[in-house]
C-alpha cells in the first residue's frame, strides 16, 4: 500500500531504538498483511484501506512507557481502572485510539475501535474489529503450534476463529494464574453463545 508509505515512515521511527528498528514494526506490517488477506479470502467487503490502517497502526502505542499508557487509561477509561490495572499487557490497546488520534490524526471511529479490543475483544465485535483481533493473533511470523487451530479455522470462518481465540486466551490466562480482563470474559460467553451457529 504505497498511499500509506508517510504513515509506515512514522511508525517505523517510532519503533526504532538506538538505531534498530524493532520486532513489532515488522509484526504490524505482517498484521496488516494478513488482515488483508482475510478481507479478501473470507469476502468480508470491508473497505481495505481501513483494513491495512487498522492492521499497520493496531499496536501503535505498544512501545510507549507504562506511566504514558497509564495515564491515558485514567483519562480514557476511568470505568475500567480497577479491571485492568494489573495486567498491563493491555494497556497498549486501549490507549492506541488516543495515541492514533494524536500521532497520526487518524480519527475514523471503526479503525479506533479495531485497534481499541485488538486485545482484549469485547461483545459484538464489528467485523473490523474481528478481522484485527484475528489477523494480530494469527500472523504468519507467529508460528506457534497453538496458533495452527485458529489459523485453519481462518479459513472458514471468522466467528469460529474468534471464538477460537477467546477460548484459547482465556485458557492460557486460567493456566498461568492471571487476571482475565472483563471484557474478554463477556467477549468469550457472547461468543461461546453466538458460536454455536459457527
Ligand atoms: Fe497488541
Ligand atoms: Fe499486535
Amino acid at each position: 500500500m504505497e498511499k500509506f508509505e508517510e504513515i509506515k515512515k512514522k511508525l517505523k521511527d517510532s519503533m526504532t531504538i538506538n538505531g534498530v528498528v524493532q520486532k513489532r514494526y515488522y509484526h504490524s506490517l505482517e498484521v496488516a498483511k494478513k488482515a488483508l488477506e482475510l478481507n479478501e479470502s473470507l469476502n468480508l467487503g470491508l473497505d481495505s484501506d481501513k483494513v491495512y490502517l487498522a492492521g499497520l497502526l493496531h499496536d501503535a502505542a505498544k512501545l510507549k512507557s507504562d506511566d504514558c499508557l497509564w495515564n491515558i487509561i485514567l483519562k480514557e477509561f476511568p470505568h475500567l481502572v480497577d479491571q485492568v490495572k494489573d495486567t498491563k499487557t493491555i494497556w497498549h490497546s486501549l490507549a492506541g485510539p488516543y495515541i492514533v488520534k494524536k500521532e497520526y490524526s487518524i480519527f475514523d471511529e471503526e479503525i479506533l475501535s479495531a485497534i481499541c479490543y485488538h486485545t482484549t475483544g469485547k461483545e459484538n465485535m464489528s467485523t473490523l474489529d474481528k478481522v484485527i483481533f484475528v489477523a494480530d493473533y494469527i500472523e504468519d511470523t507467529r508460528d506457534n503450534s497453538y496458533t495452527k487451530e485458529a489459523k485453519d479455522a481462518s479459513k472458514i470462518s471468522l466467528d469460529r476463529t474468534v471464538k477460537i481465540i477467546l477460548n484459547q486466551k482465556v485458557d492460557f490466562l486460567r493456566k498461568s494464574g492471571r487476571i482475565i480482563c472483563e471484557l474478554t470474559f463477556k467477549a468469550l460467553n457472547y461468543y461461546l453463545e453466538y458460536g454455536e451457529k459457527c
